[in-house]
Formats: structure tokens, sequence, C-alpha cells
């Protein structure tokens, strides 16, 4: 007999429904056709363990498995639940083998025929609903991320067991209800760290704050120890919050990517993703055979944080350009093209020098001539070119790390930054795609950041003083263009101009000169 269910494939952050179609008939043999790969066609064995440890039997004569549409290639081990059903169904050992076709079937079987979890449970939930199964069934683990999906009956199970009683009796499973808008409101400004932690660094708070008024990419230049990393830690907490939509985005990329905790419903916090140094550019920009993503998709929405990026292969940072560009990445291999996004700000860090000490207010530099800018040059200049603040950390005083007094917190910081993103969502909605200062075209900078005559004369002035090059320009006008949204201000005026130009040290002459 012949039966047909369904199971489904994860491209990029879609799932395509796949028909599992089992038949027996006279001869020998089991197959799997489809275009499946080794996993899926070393599925048959942990079918067949699985069956028989629970006491059914495989067929003697020829199975055969067929997975459609057959030119999408097939991976992994997830469809092992929906051969092992299916060979039951086709075997007559199931009742009610006619209500297969209502379901999406998904999980990998261990030889005893309980389940493993999958990846990509979001989208092939959402696929499932919008092509109206009736439900779908999957390991306990991912169920909750299932579950978030409304009108569709999302079953958890740990147990091939458990699928075959189901069929038998419709009511032995319960589908899972996952209340996910509470949850997800409630844990949005639960941080555990917070800026009131860091003593002291007044202007480099500012900077931060700066750089998640307007989106704008930043590095923190400093010595050991002087707080880099803990500073770039923070920003999530005064990032406006992630929308519902956004948070939707993000998570189906950490689904498909199997990147989600167990029992895991949206992620609620924008992402903080601190790739090692040593990072492959696959692990980084994505890749694969069956492409997955890479961190710079993982931190969609969030933030990407390379601390010590003078230490990152330059090929590896040269393949992050584009991406950062076009907030979106292309990964195509023979069979298949996806795409991921990549929306993401990137705060890098590093210090100044090979001995960490150039520029120290007390310390002295120990790096042979020309060893600065040798350590500058190995950050790709490309890169640098899209990092709209360069802010210097000196360490804070020990009376000042040592002092009672704490900072101000994130949520006050972040109330500020939420009403200049309005500010600039206001002035951005007739351009499609564009949210803050920091996405503006050079075209578009000429309309958007006009300055008056006092300002044209101060920022020449700077520029002639401080040697600036000329790709500073646009970067100061940006930023100020941010300042004044902050202080509320519709004019960019002169003293909004004098603070960002503060933030342009690696384009100094006398930076390493
Ligand atoms: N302003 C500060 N307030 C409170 N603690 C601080 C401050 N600055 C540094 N610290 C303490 O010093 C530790 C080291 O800071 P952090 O690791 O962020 O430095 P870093 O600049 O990233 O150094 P490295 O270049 O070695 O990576 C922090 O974990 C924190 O405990
Ligand atoms: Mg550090």
């Amino acid at each position: 007999m012949m039966v047909k269910t369904f199971g489904s494939a994860v491209y990029g952050v879609e799932a395509i429904t796949i028909s599992v179609e089992v038949n027996v008939m006279p001869g020998k043999f089991y197959y799997i056709v489809g275009l499946p790969d080794n996993a899926v066609k070393e599925s048959i064995q942990r079918v067949e363990s699985a069956i028989k440890t629970n006491e059914y039997f495989m067929p003697r004569t020829k199975l055969v498995v067929n997975l459609a549409p057959a030119d999408i290639k097939k991976s992994g081990s997830a469809f092992d639940l929906a051969i092992a059903i299916g060979t039951l169904g086709a075997t007559e050992q199931l009742h009610h083998p006619e209500r297969l076709a209502d379901y999406i079937i998904m999980g990998e079987l261990n030889l005893d025929g309980t389940i493993q979890p999958i990846k990509g449970a979001l989208p092939i939930a959402i696929t499932a609903r919008k092509e109206g199964f009736k439900g779908l069934i999957l390991p306990k683990q991912n169920s909750r991320e299932a579950g978030m999906v409304n009108n569709l009956n999302v079953y958890g199970v740990s147990h091939m067991n458990e699928v075959i009683e189901f069929f038998r009796d419709e009511n032995s499973l319960q589908p899972i209800i996952v209340d996910t808008r509470d949850e997800f409101f409630n844990a949005q400004s639960d941080f555990d760290i917070d800026f009131s932690d860091v003593k002291g660094q007044k202007n480099i708070k500012r900077a931060l704050e700066i750089a998640a008024a307007g989106g704008h990419n930043a590095i923190l230049i400093g010595p050991p120890g002087a707080g880099k990393t803990m500073l770039a830690k923070r920003l999530p907490t005064i990032l406006p919050p992630l929308s519902l939509q956004e948070a939707l985005e993000t998570t189906k990329i950490h689904s498909v990517a199997g990147k989600l905790p167990e029992n895991a419903t949206l992620i609620s916090k924008r992402p903080f993703r601190s790739p090692h140094h040593t990072i492959s550019d696959v692990a980084l920009v994505g890749g694969g055979g069956i492409p997955q993503p890479g961190e710079i998709s993982l931190a969609h929405n969030g933030v990407l944080f390379l601390d010590e990026l003078p230490e990152f292969k330059r090929t590896v940072l040269e393949v992050m350009r584009q991406p950062m560009e076009e907030r979106r990445v292309s990964i195509s291999r023979a069979k298949v093209a996806v795409d991921f996004p990549t929306s993401f700000m990137l705060i890098a860090s590093m210090n100044p020098c090979p001995c960490g000490f150039y520029n120290h207010p007390e310390k002295e530099c120990t790096c042979p001539p020309g060893g600065v800018q040798k350590y500058l040059n190995k950050v790709s200049g490309p890169l640098l070119d899209r990092i709209d603040l360069h802010v210097e950390v000196t360490p804070v005083a020990f009376s000042e790390l040592s002092s009672q007094e704490n900072g101000e917190d994130s949520s006050s910081i972040r109330t500020r930054v939420i009403r200049a993103r309005e500010i600039q969502a206001e002035r951005y909605k007739d351009h499609p795609g564009i949210y803050s200062n920091a996405q503006i075209s050079s075209k578009m900078l000429k309309e958007i950041c006009v300055i008056d005559i006092v300002s044209q004369n101060l920022l020449k002035a700077a520029m002639n003083k401080l040697n600036l090059s000329a790709r500073a320009y646009d970067r100061i006008l940006k930023v100020s263009r941010t300042i004044a949204d902050l202080s509320q201000s519709a004019a960019i005026k002169p003293e909004h101009i004098a603070e960002a130009i503060q933030y342009r040290s690696l384009d100094r002459e006398g930076w390493a000169g």
C-alpha cells in the first residue's frame, strides 16, 4: 500500500513543504529517492532500528521512499520520523493512515525511537499554517518555538510511539498553547547588565548613546583593561526594544541555525554577537552545502561586536563589507541561492598599537616608529570607512572606580535614544528601507544635513587644523545630524558639529603620524 505524509525542508529562512511518499511492493531492498543527501540516506537505518526496537516490523519486500519535489536537495536527519510513520502506514501497522496527509511530521530518530530536536521549527510552522495543514508534529524541544504560530495545531512529541498512538486516537496528544506576547513584552527590558555598572566614562557612554540613536557603527580604541568590552556589551540595553516583526525575523534566523535554546519562543532582546577573531569567513557571513546563517545574520537587528579588530584576518573582514552595505547576504551554491538578512550595528574594539599604550595619558608607548600605523593598517580601509564613530577609551582613575556613585542607568539613556529614533522615522518615512541617519547615502546627505555658514567655517577650520581626511567630512555631518536629533533640534548647530568632530580620531593625520 502507498501512503503519503509531509515533511519540510528549510532554505534560508523559509521552509518548503516536502511530500514523503512510502510504498511497499514486490522486490528487494530499501530506497530513498528525491535528491537526498547522505544523512537522509542513512535515515533508513535509524528508521529500521526504531521500528524493530518497538516491536513493529520492517517489510521484507521492496520499500521506496520518495521525497518530492525531487529538484530540491533534502538534507539532515529531520525526515526520519515522517519516513518511519510513513513506513508503518504503508505496511498497515498504523491506524487511520488516511490522516497522514493532514500533517507535517518532523524529527530525528534515535535507534530506540526517541526523538531529537530539529533546526528551523519556526519557519516550518509558518509554512505549515500558510498551506493550511491541520497540524505539525515535531520534537517536544521545538514545540514552543513552533507553537508561537497561531491557527496551527502544534504537537510536541518525545517518542515515535506517541505519534503512532496519535493516529489511533486523535485526543492522545494536546496541541501546545504558547502566549508569546506577554512573555515577549515582559522580557524586553529585563537585562542583567546595565550602563550604571560602568563607573565614570561619561564621554564614552555619550558616544555609545549617539551610536545607538543614529544606528552608527563605532570603534572603541584603548589600552587593555580600559573597559571596552564591558561598554560594548551594554549597547543592546540602550537600543530601542525589538518590534514584534523584528523579533520574528531574528528568531527565524536563530531557529534555522539551531541556536535557539530548548523550549525557547520569540527572542525578546536584540542579539549581541561577539565572534572570536579566529573565526572563518563561512562562520562569519554564512555558507555551507545547505547554506546556514553566519554571525552577521545571527546579529540581525542587534549588535555585532568584533573585539580586537586588527586580529581578524583581513580576508574575513573583506567578505563582510557587501552584506553590511546591503543589509543582506546572498549565498549561492550549485543548486540553491538563499538570502539571509544582516542588518546589524557594528561595534569594534582595538588597542591603539601592539603595546596598547599609544596616546595613553600617563603611560609611555614602547612601539617602534611606524608600529602604530602598521597596526592600524591591519584593518581594512573600506571597513574603517563604514565606521562613523571613533571613540578613544582611557581607563578610569582608581578614585572613580572605587567611588560609590552610580552613573546613569540604561533605561534613561534608552528613553532619549528612542526619542531620537522617532524623529528619524518621521524624517525618513518616504524613504523605504531607511530608518536611521547612519543609513543615508551621500546624495541624501546633501539634502538632509544642511549646515549654516558658521558651522561650515567651523568644520573647514577643524578639517585643516586636524588634517582630517576627506572621508571624515560626510561622517561628521551624519553624526552631527544624530546629535541634533538627540537634543531635538531641527537644525544642525555649530555645537553639534563640534562634538561630531571629536569622533574621528583615526582620520587625524596626527594619529600614528
Ligand atoms: N569604568 C569601569 N567601571 C567599572 N569597572 C570597570 C571599568 N573599566 C574597567 N572595569 C573593570 O575592568 C575589567 C576589564 O575591562 P574590559 O575587559 O572591558 O577591558 P577591555 O578594554 O576590553 O580590555 P582588553 O583590551 O584587555 O580586552 C572589567 O571587567 C571591569 O570589571
Ligand atoms: Mg576586551
